[in-house]
């Protein structure tokens, strides 16, 4: 069985961008696979965190991971700093990785370039080799993630095929696995940025712990474009972007949503995706916010994950290790 490998920072509150572009993705493909779902705590420290809220969070995406379908049976779901492997892969993989190519990294530009480049940390920078190691040591073959990941994952795949020509065939080069709808979902008050976790603005996000009317009243003041057809187009980057929701959320195609609401107007359209999206996140809210009441349970869940993720993980390591001389 071939492996798959993906993970979500706890940090900020997960949205539909998380769900359409990886979760709901995940819970569709999990029993063809042999699953590593994993909560990148270490990743979610690259930018400043509330050790008590980072606490808190943690625990929400496992809790969202189980509501929104995975099941502990067919996937492993673990937190990352359970697991030391990642960091201690992360070092070796740092004396691969160059410079320049993190350097290159458009993420770390954005997020240096708000938070001053000077006083960006040295995690920041490295965070691509640390997701590079996440994904090496479970030698994942495939990687269900959004559009935003993609040149991560060409990291990825250099630095693997690198070490394998350094030191000899050690890991296996992973694929990205990103779907045509849902994979780049974007703000719902500014259409030409993405829909992202750590936003400010609450209204730019539906967040997948939204109750019913929050999630009505966002789509409802979601901007629109001028004019009044409902199609995707490049001058309609607002209707586009409610279309592809709408579309990964319902199963529907663009152009069978298009054809629907044809002659129709915004309001109808916007007050039907809202009920799509409600229709889809109560039941994953509801499950969620009766796992929270029992994090005891969610604790022992991680660290049995932890525990079968890191005999997993043993062996890619110890190659690793032993290939650069060290074993
Ligand atoms: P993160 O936590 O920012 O996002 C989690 C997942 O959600 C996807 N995503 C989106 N998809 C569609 N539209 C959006 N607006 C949107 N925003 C986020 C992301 O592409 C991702 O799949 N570096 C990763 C976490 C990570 C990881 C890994 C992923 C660490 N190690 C190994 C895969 C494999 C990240 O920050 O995702």
């Amino acid at each position: 069985r071939q492996r798959v490998f993906s993970g979500i920072q706890p940090s900020g509150n997960l949205h539909i961008g998380n769900y359409v572009g990886a979760i709901k993705n995940w819970v569709a493909i999990q029993e063809r696979y042999e699953n590593y779902f994993c909560i990148v705590d270490l990743h979610a420290l690259t930018v400043p965190q509330d050790p008590k809220e980072l606490r808190r969070k943690i625990r929400e995406v496992a809790a969202i991971y189980l509501a929104s379908g995975l099941d502990p049976e067919r996937c492993v779901i673990f937190r990352q700093s359970q697991v030391s492997a990642h960091a201690e892969l992360t070092w070796l993989l740092n004396c691969v990785a160059r410079f320049g190519e993190l350097s290159r990294m458009t993420q770390f530009k954005d997020k240096a370039r708000k938070e001053g480049t000077e006083s960006a940390s040295v995690g920041l920078f490295d965070y691509p080799v640390l997701m590079a190691a996440d994904i090496l040591l479970y030698n994942a073959h495939l990687v269900p993630v959004g559009d935003d990941q993609r040149q991560h994952l060409e990291l990825t795949r250099t630095l693997a095929r690198r070490f394998n020509n350094l030191y000899g065939e050690t890991f296996v080069v992973p694929e990205a696995m990103i779907l045509k709808t849902g994979a780049r979902v974007m703000a719902l008050d500014a259409p030409d940025e993405k829909m992202s976790k750590s936003s400010p603005r609450p209204a730019s996000y539906v967040a997948i712990l939204d109750d019913p009317d929050t999630v009505r009243r966002k789509i409802r003041r979601a901007v629109t474009d001028s004019g009044t057809e409902i199609v995707a187009r490049e001058d309609k980057p607002a209707i586009t972007n409610l279309l592809d929701i709408y579309a990964a959320i319902s199963g529907k195609t663009v152009p069978e949503l298009e054809e629907q609401y044809r002659g129709k107007g915004y309001g109808e359209f916007k007050k039907d995706l809202a009920e799509v999206v409600v229709e889809a996140l109560t039941p994953i809210r509801e499950r969620a916010l009766e796992l929270l009441e029992s994090p005891r349970e969610l604790e022992d869940l991680l660290e049995a994950g932890a525990e079968r993720a890191r005999k997993a993980a043993a062996p890619a390591l110890h190659a690793a290790r032993a290939k650069m001389g060290l074993g």
